[in-house]
């Protein structure tokens, strides 16, 4: 019998993990990219040199291989391609329209608003029109491009002043220019990865956040399971589900960000994709056994799908902060990686590159990964291993 087909969209480093789980699962393995270098073009049977954004062209691609169905991991606006090839092509995964509610902020929290999920106030400002949304801000705010990632053009505003600049660097991030400012929420930051299958929603696993905070809150670490696990499952899980509800996310996977405050858990984004950050690719199955890049890929090919937790154990991941400069030195990776527990250490900028401020995550050095029995295990373990590492900037 001929294998079945999947279609992975991007061969990215990011994809790399889900392009060999479809490999190990027994897929034949499609790919698109635009860059015809793409590192994980070598892992796939099959490659079509293609933008991910360029919904014709990768839904083209598609029918030409004949994949049973197609997925990602990890990025955004590629969902709108795969949303548009699923429908055209008739198979399993979100609707164009959930791909924009869940690609676009100000859409997304418009639907929040129609179903009734917690969120925060907002205005949504059109071609950097601030005169029309002044009247109905309130300090701290952070303003946010509508479709862009990763932290990009999100920065805290405190007053006028910084309202403007905000806008105006939300702005320049934004493809479609279209900026929504949100009251600041205070509390705790957690993610959810859910899971729907046929209109079911199921709770992956929850994860702490740490971000940078003020003025870019870009995130540093994320440690599973969740602290808040204990005390607020239930109305995690519900509003979990409402936001998947919202956005209308039927079938497939769905991160979930938001903001545990002292008036409730209230929503910051959800995205009808797996997460990134390796919370899906390693985080996850680390903590709970359970294959959740496999799980999607089964979905989309209208397979069956197993995501009952194995174990309950704990795992974290910590970015590495360093000095800002040119990086003349890395030392210490092979005994941070000799600490037991430590599952990966991994370097996203070598010798020569620049380690510039954090702003958004692409300017993150390198990450520690730990698995442990209790999550303060795993971040201890993570941090004991951060300690080993040098990074000398010059
Ligand atoms: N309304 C808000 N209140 C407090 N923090 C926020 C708010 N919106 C975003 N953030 C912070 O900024 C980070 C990035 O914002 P997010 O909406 O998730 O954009 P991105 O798509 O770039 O991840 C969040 O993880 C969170 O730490
Ligand atoms: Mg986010």
């Amino acid at each position: 019998m001929a294998l079945k087909k999947v279609m992975i969209v991007g061969a990215s480093a990011l994809q790399v993990p889900i392009i060999q789980k479809a490999k190990e699962l027994g897929y034949e393995v499609g790919v698109v990219d635009f860059n015809p270098n793409a590192v994980g073009i070598k892992y796939a049977d099959w490659f079509h040199n293609v933008s991910t954004i360029d919904a014709n062209g990768v839904c083209k691609a598609t029918e030409e291989f004949e994949a049973s169905g197609i997925t990602t991991v990890a990025t955004d606006m590629p969902m709108r391609a795969i949303a548009y090839t699923c429908d055209k092509l008739g198979l399993i995964g979100i609707s164009e329209e959930t791909a924009l509610n869940a690609t676009d902020k100000a859409r997304m929290i418009k639907k929040f608003e129609e179903f009734n999920v917690p969120h925060s106030r907002y205005s949504v400002v059109e071609n950097k029109k601030i005169e029309e949304i002044k009247e109905n801000i309130i300090y701290p705010c952070i303003c946010k491009p509508v479709d862009n990632s990763g932290s990009r053009g999100v920065i805290i505003a405190n007053n006028d002043s910084e309202l403007h600049s905000g806008i105006e660097y939300s702005y320049e991030n934004s493809r479609s220019g279209t900026v929504i400012v949100e009251e600041l929420l205070i509390g705790r930051e957690i993610s959810v990865e859910a899971f729907a299958v046929n209109g079911s929603f199921y709770v992956i696993q929850i994860t702490d956040k740490i971000t940078t905070g003020a003025p870019h809150f870009v995130e540093m670490g994320h440690s599973q399971p969740s602290e808040a696990i204990a005390t607020m499952y239930q109305e995690i899980y519900d509003i979990t589900a409402k936001a998947m509800l919202a956005v209308g996310i039927q079938n497939g996977p769905a991160h979930v960000e938001m903001m545990l405050t002292e008036s409730g858990p209230k929503l910051i984004e959800i995205g009808a994709r797996l997460g990134g950050d390796f919370i899906t690719t390693d985080l996850v199955p680390l903590s709970t056994g359970i294959d959740i890049l496999a799980a999607t890929i089964r979905l989309a090919c209208g397979d069956k799908v197993d995501i009952e937790p194995k174990f309950n154990r704990a795992s974290a991941i910590r970015y590495m902060k360093t000095g800002i400069g040119k990086i003349k030195s890395i030392t210490g990776l092979e005994e941070a990686s000799e600490i037991n527990g430590v599952y990966r250490v991994s370097m996203q900028k070598n010798i020569g590159d620049m380690a510039e401020e954090i702003c958004d995550s692409i300017d993150r050095v390198g990450y520690v990964i730990a698995q442990g029995e209790s999550i303060e295990e795993a971040s201890s373990i993570c941090e004991k291993a951060l300690k080993k590492i040098a990074v000398k900037v010059e």
